[in-house]
């Protein structure tokens, strides 16, 4: 980040007073002095998030340098602040041109507030910003190998443990599924793992990301209409680096591992066709119906994978479903577990971090949609209760743990004029973490 947040300061160069009298979002200027009006009523945690990103754009249309906020009753006030001003910082990295002007931001201060709060408001914000700077690279640079690189050079920066396996040792431990999706591609597949410890031998929290740097649906091939918005498809991946980010920064007494299954899923002659059947590192075999279903082939074997860490509970996040968008739109993501405790503290911690997440039902009855003649189970369930069916099929992978599986794929990333990613799930999952100490 390129600015600095204070906690505590007496003076600046330019004071923002919250003036109750305006209504709320509306926005002054005089001189050296920026008045912001809330309306009546104290605003609630929600509203100051959105007022604190257009104070953080009125402050750079302004040309201000320094903020200076009085104190305001809202919980966590100076955290939901500094998230957002240090959001508004981001910016897209351009492919061979120089990054644009820069924020003419360069310091907000609180009358008052923790440093603490800042400092965990800073580390989820750095977090989500290389989570939003890796959905947001097209996918000619951000392949598998890129991704497995980030890995590393975290694991560099912050004293983790990292290992990447190469498409041999997959092919070793039996990982037919994930493979039968990166075939068809020039890309080399990757699976990624990184840990951080900061609490001994305890279990860790493991977080499985999905990360198809490049869904074209395979020779299930979506239709050309947006499917640059695929390059996103590894945004669960982008997530969960974020959260290590994030959590690596504040140093909390937790152990934490995260896991990339990442390949491209890509049309080719020798790419998995409808009809085919694969055998997962389970031993299940899988009917591929549809090449387009391919988030779950990889995860299926990634979550077999994780049994390896003995974890306390493991979490996938991924741009599962189209159906997500359909069922909650762009704002809740899906949540879905086979523990109630686990689906509540995740919906908790969402609460808290502003980064909402809503249940959907994972019955037996859904189950049976995935049924095959040829193989322990199809890939796809059919038309209906899509994100369910999704989930039903990495279920049958995670009987030996308490597991939730997020679908980011309304939430990840922002279509239209303001296409971008958002660094969504990274506030709720680093939330959660800091909630299991
Ligand atoms: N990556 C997509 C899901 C997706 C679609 C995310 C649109 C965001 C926007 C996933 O791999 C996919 O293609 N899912 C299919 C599943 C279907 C074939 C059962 C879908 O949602 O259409
Ligand atoms: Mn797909
Ligand atoms: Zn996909």
């Amino acid at each position: 980040m390129k600015f600095k947040i204070n906690a505590v300061a007496s003076s600046a160069d330019t004071q923002v007073n919250f003036d109750k009298t305006l209504k709320l979002n509306t926005v002054r200027f005089n001189g050296n002095q920026l008045n912001i009006g809330l309306g009546e009523d104290a605003p609630t945690a929600k509203t100051l998030k959105k007022l604190a990103l257009s104070l953080a754009q009125t402050a750079n249309q302004f040309n201000l340098s320094a903020l200076f906020l009085p104190a305001l009753e809202v919980d966590d006030f100076v955290g939901i602040v500094t998230q957002a001003m240090a959001n508004n910082d981001y910016q897209v990295q351009k492919v061979d041109l120089e990054t644009p002007e820069a924020n003419t931001l360069q310091s907000v201060s609180f009358a008052e507030g923790e440093q603490n709060s800042i400092d965990k408001a800073v580390a989820i914000a750095s977090g989500m910003a290389l989570s939003r700077t890796l959905g947001d690279m097209p996918s000619n640079v951000c392949t598998p190998t890129y991704l497995a690189e980030t890995a590393q050079a975290l694991a560099q920066e912050f004293g983790l443990e990292c290992e990447v396996l190469e498409e041999s040792d997959m092919s070793a431990l039996g990982m037919g599924s994930l493979l039968s999706v990166s075939k068809g591609s020039i890309e080399p597949p990757k699976l990624i793992s990184l840990s951080y410890t900061g609490n001994g031998t305890a279990k860790p929290i493991v977080l499985v990301g999905k990360g198809v740097t490049f869904d074209s649906g395979g020779i299930s091939l979506k239709p050309g209409t947006g499917m640059d918005e695929m390059k996103y498809d590894m945004c669960g991946a982008a997530g969960v680096l974020g959260v290590m980010r994030a959590v690596a920064e504040m140093k909390p007494k937790v152990n934490l591992t995260i896991v990339v299954p990442t390949v491209e899923n890509m049309p080719a002659h020798n790419a998995s066709k409808p009809g085919d059947v694969v055998t997962s590192m389970s031993g299940k075999t899988i009917e591929i119906l549809n090449t387009d279903a391919e988030g779950r082939l990889i995860l299926c074997d990634a979550l077999t994978y994780v049994a390896k860490f003995n974890p306390a509970v493991v979490i996938d996040t991924a741009t599962l479903t189209g159906a997500v968008i359909v069922a909650l739109g762009k704002h809740h993501c899906g949540v879905m577990a086979n523990d109630q405790a686990l689906a509540d503290d995740l919906i908790t911690a969402g609460k808290t971090a502003l980064d909402t997440a809503w249940q959907l039902p994972l019955d037996d009855e859904y189950d049976e949609l995935l049924k095959s003649n040829f193989a322990d189970m199809g890939n796809i369930g059919g038309r209906e209760a899509g994100t369910v069916t999704a989930a039903c099929f990495l279920s049958r992978f995670t009987k030996d743990y308490r597991w939730a599986h997020i679908d980011i794929a309304g939430t990840a990333w922002v279509s239209g004029a303001k296409k971008g990613a958002t660094g969504r799930p990274v506030p709720l999952l680093t939330q959660y973490v800091l909630n299991q100490i």
